[in-house]
């Protein structure tokens, strides 16, 4: 038995879906356990792109998909999502919606826009899918879960119920109960055959000795707790999230894979302190292609940031990394890494918790030479040129983790393994 968690170890958009696609051919089955269609995470294979927001990157390899507990689900994206890919001829007969995972319906993305021009020249540039607001009323403990949208009388008692208490909350706001019970009803009875008990499927799967992939959405530095708080998404996007966001034990993660950039990107407002926006940083987002595959906002650019992905080492126990786009830095003359932070004068190996002295911190950096060599044909870690083998081990001396896979392109086949997985 095993249970691998991909985990996004900066602000999200590392290659986390294409490691999870990587990895899918060894699981049974592929879980998404929190957010939702604020992601977007890319795959590409055989001359194909695709790019996936609700359903778990694993849905290619045929095998099981489920949407845990944990994850926020847009029903009407959900479902457009599955067209999508029926019409690129893959199969969604194999997704488990879990009955508790929490429903987000328009009032949610409404509120999500709204509070965003409340917020101003300070908003944190959500991707107003609605993701704060449904978490908001999971906590609050009145949010409408699958199992009850999917029972048509419940739905519309607790959609009756609900709109009356968000009336009173956004006066401004329009909702119109009958509208969203009339359009949403049609999703509910479409979706109720794939609404189960999602943890009874993930226990089963664990008794039978069988390999579980979790596949985190977001990244570590918009944690709700441990992110750059409040620039954060509202969920826990590491390791510590699979538990709460699945229901089985976190005995049951075996291996945990940081996916790291060779750079930084962030995208959204919030402090990012290797950020930085030169010719450099336009070169990086042109060869990265570097926009939002949600949102197709330009990415904001940093170096490589060993404070943050420490961060996510301590806080999802990475047992190796995945580092991404490796290519993109080829032809760089020389590569800043930045090992601490300087603030008040003195070195730091932490983020503090406030946005005002996160703002404050002086990346603390060391410069490596460049390579020039086109690295996207590599299929070993020997050919790599010798600069990218030391600017590959510098990563894991400073993160004090060692290098599972590094991918040098797109594509499933621009991959290449260092140390198994397993083993
Ligand atoms: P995710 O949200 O973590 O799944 O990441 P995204 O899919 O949002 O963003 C990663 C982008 O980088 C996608 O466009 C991928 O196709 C692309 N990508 C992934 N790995 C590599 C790589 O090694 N090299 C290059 N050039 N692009 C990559
Ligand atoms: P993947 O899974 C990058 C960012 C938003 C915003 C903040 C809060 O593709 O890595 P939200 O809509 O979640 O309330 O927005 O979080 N954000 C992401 N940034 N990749 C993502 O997902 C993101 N999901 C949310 O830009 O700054
Ligand atoms: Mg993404």
């Amino acid at each position: 038995m095993a249970g691998i968690v991909v985990v996004g170890s900066q602000w999200g958009d590392e290659g986390k879906g294409k490691v999870t696609d990587y990895l899918s051919s060894k699981a049974d089955i592929v879980v998404r356990y929190q957010g939702g269609n604020n992601a977007g995470h890319s795959i590409e294979f055989g001359g194909k792109k695709f790019a996936l927001k609700l359903i778990p990157s694993g849905v290619f390899s045929g095998h099981q998909v489920i949407l845990a507990n944990g994850m926020v689900i847009n029903p009407k994206a959900l479902i457009e999502e599955m067209h999508y890919l029926n019409e690129n001829g893959v199969s969604t007969d194999q997704i488990l919606i879990s009955d508790r995972a929490h429903v987000i319906l328009p009032y949610h993305m409404e509120i999500d826009a709204f509070q965003e021009t409340l917020r101003g020249k300070n908003n944190i540039g959500t991707t107003k899918k609605g993701i704060g607001p449904c978490y908001v009323d999971k906590y609050a403990r009145i949010g409408i879960r699958m199992g009850e949208f999917v029972d048509e009388t419940l739905f519309y008692e607790r959609l009756k119920e609900v709109l009356a208490l968000k009336k009173r909350e956004y006066p401004e706001l329009a909702f119109d109960a009958e509208a969203i019970f009339n359009e949403y009803k049609e999703y509910a009875a479409f979706l109720k055959p794939m609404v189960c008990d999602t943890a009874i499927v993930l226990d089963e799967a664990f008794q039978e000795g069988k390999t579980v992939l979790f596949e985190g959405a977001q990244g570590t530095m918009l944690d709700i707790d441990y992110g750059t708080y409040p620039f954060v998404t509202s969920s826990h996007p590491g390791a510590t999230g699979v538990s709460e966001g699945t229901g089985i034990g976190p005995i049951n993660i075996t291996h945990s894979v940081g996916i790291i950039k060779a750079y930084t990107t962030r995208v959204g407002a919030g402090p990012f302190p290797t950020e930085f926006d030169d010719e450099i940083a336009h070169h990086i987002r042109e060869a990265g292609h570097e926009y939002g595959t949600v949102t197709k906002r330009p990415r904001r650019i940093g170096w490589f940031d060993a404070v943050v992905v420490n961060q996510s080492r301590r806080m999802s126990s990475l047992t190796g990394m995945a580092i991404m786009l490796l290519d993109v830095l080829t032809g760089l003359d020389t590569i800043k890494i930045c090992t601490a932070y300087r603030l008040d004068g003195k070195e730091i190996h932490g983020l503090p918790s406030t946005v005002k002295d996160i703002e404050r911190c002086e990346p603390v950096y060391e410069e490596m030479p460049g390579w020039k060599e086109d690295i996207t044909h590599v299929k070993s870690f020997e050919e790599l040129p010798v600069n990218a083998k030391n600017y590959l081990n510098r990563i894991s001396e400073l993160v004090h983790c060692p290098i599972y896979l590094f991918s040098v392109g797109p594509d499933r086949e621009q991959t290449v393994i260092v140390n198994e997985i397993m083993k």
